[in-house]
């Protein structure tokens, strides 16, 4: 692997694999393509640049922004990752950049002979079909229960064999519709491409917004000492998390088999072990930032919020013999130290969003 192209790489996830495929791969040329639309990016760039990755300011909506030297590998991190995404009328820059972004990896790596790594999301489930899966009330927690009618749905969460028939939101939507154009290219034109489709990850240098990043969110209120709010479900709800790095292990292992890159599609997550409910990510952060909040609650249900998303990502550990190894609590000591690093300067972009 000579150069190695990471669209979103001035992102959480995309700044992140760039180092840990710098580390791994001392000899490639590491390239991050990315527009700052994200606020709090400009630090990602900043720090990716100092260790050995090369900065593309450029914006994936535009076919002429991969004009560069041919890569053998496209990582598509690039994204409007907010659930809420569209509501507020700007729907067409989702579209555009998640979907019409995607289109422009696609046919770059078609003219460049290049592998393609889409990392897509578990909001390609729809929201109703979650909402429908049986769960138990645990003493801080909702559980999966163990009776399902639907398929893919059990106790270790949700697998590849879950139903992807209805509404998702529009991040969703742009997201389900990047893999299917993923597969497509696989199998029309021969482009190795594989599919990580990721519960929520979570690390430091996540620039967390209101509506996206909730265990930053969760760890900055505390080191900042915000008000902070269950809201909908009673704190109840519950997700699996992946720490970021446990995501660069399987990309690096990913990268090991590029042989085996055949279109696959694969849930990739902590899984119930790395899971928590904000009831109990209230303890956690409070174990991590030494600091006590008293949250309050708002029950209405955000709308495409839903109650429990685990992820089954027993056949992704599987193929590529990997499993995620940092727990919650590390997770989250993790984010802590970062902020206690970075206060001052993260305190403009992360202090506002708690409060919204
Ligand atoms: N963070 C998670 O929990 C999570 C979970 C599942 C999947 N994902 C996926 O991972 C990818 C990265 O998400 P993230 O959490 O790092 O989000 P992020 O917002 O931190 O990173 C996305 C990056 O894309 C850049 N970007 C946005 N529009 C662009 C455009 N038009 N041209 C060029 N760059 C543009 C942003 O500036 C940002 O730096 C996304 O595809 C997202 O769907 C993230």
């Amino acid at each position: 692997m000579k150069r190695v192209l990471i669209t979103g790489g001035a992102g959480f996830v995309g700044s992140s694999l760039a180092l840990r495929i710098r580390a791994g791969h001392p000899d490639a040329e590491i390239l991050a393509l990315d527009n700052l639309y994200r606020r709090g990016s400009e630090l990602n760039r900043d720090r990716i640049v100092g260790r050995g990755v090369t900065f593309v300011m450029g914006d994936v909506r535009d076919r002429s922004a991969f004009g560069m030297a041919p890569c053998d590998l496209v990582i598509d991190a690039a994204a409007e990752p907010s659930v809420t995404a569209g509501r507020a009328g700007d729907a067409r820059y989702v579209v555009d950049t998640n979907l019409g972004g995607t289109l422009n990896v696609l046919e770059a790596a078609r003219e460049w002979g290049a592998a393609v790594l889409f990392i897509s999301t578990s909001r390609v489930y729809p929201v109703e079909l979650l909402r429908r899966i049986k769960l138990d009330r645990a003493k801080n927690r909702f559980e999966i229960a163990g009776e399902q009618e639907m398929p893919g749905a059990g106790p270790e969460g949700i697998s590849e064999e879950f139903p992807l028939d209805g509404a998702r939101t529009l991040y969703g939507a742009t997201k389900f519709a990047s893999e299917v154009m993923v597969s497509e290219y696989a199998a029309h034109f021969g482009l190795k491409t594989l599919i990580d489709r990721c519960g929520v990850i979570a690390g430091p240098w996540q620039m967390a917004r209101a509506d996206q990043g909730v265990t930053t969110l969760w760890v900055a209120a505390h080191h900042y000492g915000l008000p902070l709010n269950y809201i909908g479900y009673g704190g109840f709800q519950v997700r699996d998390m992946l720490h970021v790095d446990d995501l660069g292990d399987l990309v690096l292992a990913q990268l090991r088999c590029l042989d085996r890159w055949d279109g696959g599609v694969w849930n990739v997550g902590g899984g119930r072990a790395v899971s928590a409910s904000l009831r109990e990510l209230t303890v956690q952060a409070r174990a991590a930032t030494g600091r006590e909040l008293s949250v309050g609650e708002d029950p209405a249900v955000r709308e495409g919020d839903i109650p429990v998303y685990i992820t089954d990502a027993r056949r992704a550990m599987a193929e590529w013999a990997w499993r995620p190894e940092r727990s919650v609590g590390r997770i989250m000591d993790d984010i802590a130290c970062w902020l206690k690093d970075n206060g001052d300067r993260l305190r403009p972009i992360l202090a506002g969003e708690v409060n919204r």
